[in-house]
């Protein structure tokens, strides 16, 4: 049986995964709604990213004979401004998700929890990725975001972003 700490903070980042999904959609909306069809292709595939994200954690909860706390999942917002306010927004966002990565790896250190420490590494690594690949979009909007063509290249480009399943679980 999984120790009570370790399973309140693998919950509570369950929560943290299903409403980062809830707010890439939120931002899928808003790009398909300025006709930016390429962000809202990459942050639809962002949400299905992070719900494989959440269900790992789920089932990993179910695994260790845990009990699965699905918490209420907040709105997210609806104002966005412009493609580079909304990447800096999701940086910031993926920051907080890192630091409840970390949370966890080191509640699992102090609580001897082998398991939970060694199986929260691939969200470490996870994480490494995603900040990257946010910057970089980032980078290239600060440059040239205001340049409708070069807009249109950049939304081009993250149109052909794949989903690739992380959970194959049921
Ligand atoms: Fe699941 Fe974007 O972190």
């Amino acid at each position: 049986m999984i120790n009570k700490k370790v399973e309140d903070i693998l919950n509570a980042q369950i929560n943290k995964e299903f409403y980062s999904a809830y707010l890439y959609l939120a931002m899928s909306a808003h790009f398909d709604e300025i006709g930016l069809k390429g962000f809202s292709h990459w942050t639809k595939v962002q949400a299905k990213e992070e719900v494989d994200h959440g269900m790992i954690l789920f089932n990993y909860v179910i695994e260790r004979d845990g009990n699965v706390d699905l918490r209420q999942i907040e709105s997210p917002t609806r104002t966005f401004e412009n493609p580079t306010q909304i990447f800096e927004m999701i940086l910031e966002h993926e920051k907080k998700v890192t630091s409840g990565i970390n949370s966890i790896a080191e509640l699992s250190e102090s609580e001897c929890d082998v398991a939970t420490r060694h199986f929260i590494n691939w969200y470490i690594t996870e994480q490494v990725e995603e900040e990257a690949n946010v910057l970089d979009v980032l980078k290239k909007l600060k440059m040239f975001g205001t340049d409708s063509q070069i807009l249109y290249h950049i939304d081009k480009e993250l149109n052909k972003r794949e989903y690739k399943p992380h959970c194959n679980k049921d």
